[in-house]
C-alpha cells in the first residue's frame, strides 16, 4: 500500500489517506498541556521558544523516541554518524577524549549520512562537550542536511533532541520522554508513533508537568548527590591504587583496567562472582569499550566506598595474573611472589 501511495502522488494525485487508523483529530488537552510545558520548562532552561504544536512531542522515553526517530528519518542504506562507545541503543566510530573527531569525517560519509547521533554528557563515558564542538556539528550538519539528534542540550533547526525523565526526576519506570527541534523531524516520528503507540497515560504525563515545573534547584541538589558520589568513589579507588578520571557531569565513572587487562567481560563476571559487585563491561557500548568499565554510581556512599575497595582488589589481582601470563609468554618467568605483586 505505501508503494502504491506513493507512486499515486508521484502521478500527481491527491490522496485521501483512509488507509491507516491514525487518528486526524487534535490530541489530548493533557497531551497539549505537557508539551507546552516542556516547550516552556525549555524555553526557560535554553532561552529558546518552541512550539509545543509543531516543535515538540512526547514520548515513552528517550530510547523509544530514539529507535522510533532512526526509523522515521532513515532510510535502509542511509548512513548513521555515531561515536564508538555510545548507548547500548545506539553504536559507531572514532573519537578522542570521547568527542567525536568531526574534522576526520570523509566526504563520501558526510553525504551518506542522514543523521548524527550525539550524547552529551556522555553514557558511559561521562564526557561533556562545549559549545564549540557542538556548533562545529550543527555547522557540520546544516552544510551537508543531515539531523543532529541529541540526547540533551543544545538546540537549532536542524536539531532534534530527546530528554527522559529517567535521569534528572528518577521516573525510567514510568516511561516519559520528550522531543523537541526540528519540525520535520517531529512531524515523522509524530507519523511513525501514531500507528504505534497513543501516547502515554495521562496521569503519567501530569506527572512528568508537575516535575517541568518544580524549582531547578530540586534537579541540582540531586546532580550534587552524583557529584559527591562520583568524589567519593574515585577517591577510594585512588586511594588503592587504581587510575580514575573525576567526571565534569553524570552518574557514570568510565574506567580504565589496568595495563594487560583488556577482557572487560571476563574481568565484570569474575567480580560480580567473586564480589557480588555488579559493573557494565565497557564493550557493552561499542567496540571501543573494550578495557574499561563502567560505574554506575546508583548507590550510596557507603556502599561506594566498600564496593570500590573490592574493585581496587579484583584490578591488583587481574593486573597481577596479566603480568604473570605476559612474563610466562616471553619466556622471563618471575622469581618470585614479591616480583609479581610489584
Ligand atoms: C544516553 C541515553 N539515552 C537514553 C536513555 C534511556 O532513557 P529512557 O529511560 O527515557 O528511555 C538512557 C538511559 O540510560 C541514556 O543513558
Amino acid at each position: 500500500m505505501d508503494e502504491a501511495k506513493t507512486r499515486a502522488r508521484a502521478a500527481g494525485v491527491t490522496v485521501v489517506d483512509l488507509s491507516i487508523g491514525a487518528s486526524d483529530l487534535p490530541p489530548p488537552p493533557e497531551a497539549l498541556e505537557a508539551l507546552k510545558a516542556a516547550t516552556e520548562w525549555y524555553g526557560t532552561r535554553y532561552g529558546m521558544q518552541l512550539d509545543p504544536a509543531t516543535e515538540a512531542l512526547s514520548l515513552i522515553g528517550a530510547q523509544e523516541g530514539l529507535a522510533h526517530a532512526l526509523m522515521a528519518v532513515a532510510d535502509p542504506g542511509d548512513g548513521i554518524l555515531m561515536t564508538d562507545v555510545a548507548y547500548p541503543s545506539y553504536f559507531g566510530a572514532g573519537a578522542q577524549d570521547f568527542l567525536p573527531r568531526l574534522d576526520q569525517l570523509g566526504a563520501a560519509d558526510l553525504a551518506r549520512a542522514r543523521v548524527m547521533l550525539l550524547n552529551y554528557p556522555n553514557n558511559p563515558t561521562s564526557a561533556v562537550a562545549t559549545t564549540e564542538f557542538f556548533q562545529a556539528a550543527v555547522d557540520l550538519c546544516r552544510k551537508y542536511g543531515i539531523l543532529l539528534i541529541h540526547d540533551n542540550p543544545y538546540i537549532d533547526l536542524c536539531v532534534l533532541e530527546l530528554f527522559s525523565f529517567a535521569k534528572s526526576y528518577h521516573l525510567g519506570g514510568f516511561r516519559l520522554g520528550f522531543a523537541l527541534g526540528c519540525r520535520e523531524a517531529v512531524a515523522s516520528l509524530e507519523a511513525l508513533k501514531a500507528p504505534i503507540d497513543f501516547n502515554q497515560y495521562k496521569g503519567i504525563m501530569r506527572m512528568g508537568v508537575a516535575c517541568l515545573k518544580l524549582p531547578r534547584e530540586v534537579v541540582r541538589r540531586d546532580a550534587g548527590v552524583w557529584q559527591r558520589r562520583a568524589e567519593v568513589m574515585a577517591g577510594a579507588l585512588r586511594g588503592k591504587g587504581c587510575e580514575v578520571q573525576m567526571p565534569t557531569a553524570g552518574m557514570y565513572l568510565w574506567i580504565r583496567l589496568p595495563p594487560g587487562v583488556d577482557d572487560d567481560v571476563a574481568f565484570c563476571q569474575h567480580l560480580v562472582s567473586y564480589t557480588g559487585v555488579a559493573l557494565s563491561p565497557g564493550q557493552g557500548f561499542g567496540p571501543g569499550g573494550r578495557g574499561y568499565v563502567r560505574v554506575a554510581l546508583v548507590a550510596r556512599e557507603e556502599a561506594l566506598e566498600e564496593a570500590a575497595g573490592r574493585i581496587a582488589a579484583a584490578m591488583r589481582q587481574a593486573e597481577q595474573e596479566a603480568r604473570a601470563k605476559a612474563a610466562a609468554v616471553s619466556g622471563h618467568f618471575p622469581a618470585s611472589n614479591a616480583d609479581v605483586a610489584a
